[in-house]
């Protein structure tokens, strides 16, 4: 079966070789520059612990320098998968969203017909140009005027007008064309009282539509009249359109956006149009509608995070919060979203008039994560003084964040709200965000020890029972562990980062370690970066030397066993010191009230640890030992009890 002209050009541009190799290979994070499409991994067509296998993501072709074998997208699923060339295709452009001609008698038919339509729609784009320039378009000339489009300007958009009587419909079928095309590229219609066609288009400044590949597909018509009812009207669908899988300004945005320029997304033609002109190049907008999530796609085939640029006003809003729960369940690593808010009342276009394309440029650059506009979603405007009000609050956003389907990202989401969270309800700042990869751990910027307070002595002394020291074991068996099995590391990746170490010789390896994961000789490159003593250290520790993962000399099988224990406990027992850290932060204020609540909740933490239902360890294999945890965390709290004036025995408040 033959496919058409140009389809596999278009599903090499529309595919990343990189996301497409990234399954099947552990990048070398060290040899590979990410932003410059420049991969190696080790190879997965010959075995080999070195990265020699090179990917040139923006080139789209891939090479070894050991086996050499070399080529692109499909010939690499064709070899990795087993498949033949016409399944690869398939499977890749599944991938793309890109349908694949059936294997259909008429399908030949069918893109005939539509290279028939596109000619017929260029020839509307043309005759809509020329009408511009006629005297019945006078008004539409100096509305455009008015809104600050130069004639180039109008030239580069193809921008046109359809007159109020006869047009496009009379033109096009004088030269002879077929009403029937006119009708079926969404040009004309049949009228309802059955008296014949007429033009969908009358007295409205026209922006043509292309699709990708420079392919006229359809129009928006802009009435000038600002009491229209219909501002805007927009091509119907057509065999050409089809309006949630078309982007307006897709192709030179595309190509803006591979040459590194940010990709914005707006809300309307103009907006793109007023981007475009201030050097904003790499700007798209949906057609009319709500942005879908085949248009997603499309933005992430451009660029990782593109940013959502939002009218100020309440519409703009709500569409955004409709993007979010779209793009929740697609998140993927390098693939996410962020969104720059206009201010109030204004959108791009009425910005950069009003304040310059610096304004833009800031607002862009201030662009906030998605994450961020998720938690301001749920809480703005909302006060949360009493527990009901916080256990709504927590219900939502765990459902919301329960959408993403990616582990890892869904555990980065939750962290990130849990720190909102705690900012919040706390009424404190969050702790500065770690940098989990890259660069040194800096202790000055250690919450801990900034944290001078008197509840910060409460809280120590609180939780100086033995748990920090337990702990502090616990992550040294951790640490030394993924060092000796490296193989097995990576699967840690999150609960490394989320490992609060509070020892700074900790922090640095853990550092180290998150920097390195997935390269084979972990001990070597720790030693290049920290030098000996922080392994040998580690190492000496009698703990250590007898852990089974150790002694067994990096069995992976125990390894993971021990890793995922390890983790557990220590997850266990430090979402339980934060909750007693909730309980003492009530204390240094007035809430009674809250007091109770979050003892109770404390308790109830304590228990789950104990019993080893957690939600937090229930992903990890959970260790048999669960009892002597229980039994050192009970401690810990009954000290907290008392502290705080509960004798011991006496009946804890019931939750
Ligand atoms: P806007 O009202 O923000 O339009 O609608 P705009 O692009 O800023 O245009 P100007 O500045 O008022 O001239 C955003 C988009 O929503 C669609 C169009 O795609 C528009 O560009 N729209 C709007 C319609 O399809 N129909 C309408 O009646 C209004
Ligand atoms: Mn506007």
């Amino acid at each position: 079966m033959s496919l058409p002209p140009g389809f596999l050009d278009e599903l090499r541009n529309r595919l990343s070789l990189g996301q497409v190799v990234g399954r099947k290979v552990m990048w070398d994070t060290r040899k590979s520059n990410q932003g410059k499409g420049d991969l190696w991994a080790p190879c997965p067509f010959h075995q080999e612990k070195t990265a020699s296998f090179h990917v040139d993501d923006r080139k789209g072709f891939y090479y070894c320098f050991g086996c050499h074998a070399k080529g692109d997208a499909i010939s690499f699923v064709r070899e990795t998968e087993n498949v033949d060339f016409m399944e690869a295709v398939k499977i890749l452009a599944a991938e793309a969203g890109m349908p694949v001609p059936e294997r259909d008698p008429r399908a030949q038919e069918k893109a005939d017909a539509r290279t028939v339509l596109v000619d017929v729609m260029e020839q509307a784009v043309q005759y809509h140009r020329l009408q511009l320039q006629t005297g019945a378009a006078a008004a539409a000339r100096d509305y455009l005027e008015r809104r600050g489009l130069s004639a180039e300007a109008q030239a580069r958009w193809e921008i046109g007008f359809a007159p109020p009587n006869g047009g496009v419909l009379e033109q096009l079928s004088g030269k002879g064309i077929d009403q029937k095309l006119i009708v079926d590229a969404g040009l004309a219609a049949e009228s309802d009282r059955g008296n014949g066609l007429y033009n969908r288009f009358r007295d409205r400044i026209m922006f043509p539509i292309r699709d990708a590949r420079g392919r006229a597909i359809g129009f928006g018509g802009r009435a000038m009249d600002p009491n229209h009812p219909a501002k805007y009207y927009n091509s119907p669908e057509t065999a050409l359109f089809d309006k949630g899988r078309s982007l307006f300004n897709h192709g030179p945005a595309r190509e803006a956006a591979g040459k590194g320029k940010r990709l914005v997304v707006a809300e309307g033609y103009m907006d793109v149009i007023a981007l475009s002109e201030a050097g904003f190049t790499a700007t798209v907008a949906p057609l009319g509608t709500a942005i879908t999530e085949d248009q997603l796609r499309l933005l992430w085939r451009m660029a990782p995070e593109p940013v959502i640029a939002l009218d100020g006003d309440t519409a703009g809003l709500r569409a955004a919060m409709r993007v979010i729960d779209i793009a929740l369940p697609l998140l993927e690593a390098g693939q996410s979203l962020r969104f720059a808010l206009m201010p109030e009342g204004l959108d791009p276009d009425d910005l950069i008039k009003a304040q310059g394309a610096g304004a833009m440029q800031k607002l862009l650059d201030q662009a906030i994560p998605m994450v961020q506009l998720l938690w301001r979603r749920e809480t703005e405007g909302q006060t949360f003084d009493s527990p009901e009000r916080k256990a709504a609050l927590d219900k939502t956003l765990r459902e919301k964040i329960k959408l993403i389907q990616d582990p890892s990202i869904r555990n980065h989401y939750g962290q990130a709200i849990k720190d909102m969270r705690w900012a919040l309800f706390s009424n404190r700042k969050a702790a500065p965000a770690r940098k989990a990869r890259g660069g040194a751990w800096n202790p000055r910027q250690d919450p801990w020890k900034r944290d001078v307070s008197p509840v910060a002595a409460a809280r120590s002394s609180a939780l100086a029972t033995g748990g920090e020291d337990q702990d502090h074991l616990r992550e040294a068996v951790i640490l030394a562990t993924m060092i000796v099995a490296p193989a097995v590391a990576p699967e840690f990746e999150t609960a490394l980062e989320q490992m609060d170490s509070r020892d700074p010789m900790h922090r640095d390896l853990q550092v180290c370690l998150l920097r390195h994961l997935g390269t084979a000789d972990l001990r070597s490159l720790i030693m290049r970066d920290l030098g000996e003593a922080p392994l040998e250290k580690l190492f000496a520790q009698s703990h250590v030397a007898i852990s089974p993962a150790i002694r067994r000399g990096g069995d992976a099988e125990i390894a993971r066993l021990c890793l995922a224990e390890e983790f557990a406990k220590l997850n266990a027992r430090q979402g339980q010191a934060r909750e007693i850290e909730d309980a003492i932060e009530d204390l240094s204020g007035v809430a009674d009230e809250g007091l109770t609540w979050r003892l109770a909740e404390a308790t109830k933490a304590v228990d789950r640890a104990g019993r080893g239902d957690n939600d937090d360890r229930a992903e990890y294999a959970v260790g048999k030992n669960g009892a002597r945890v229980k039994k050192d965390e009970q401690s810990a709290f009954d000290q907290l009890l008392e502290q705080i004036g509960f004798a011991k025995g006496q009946e804890r408040p019931k939750s």
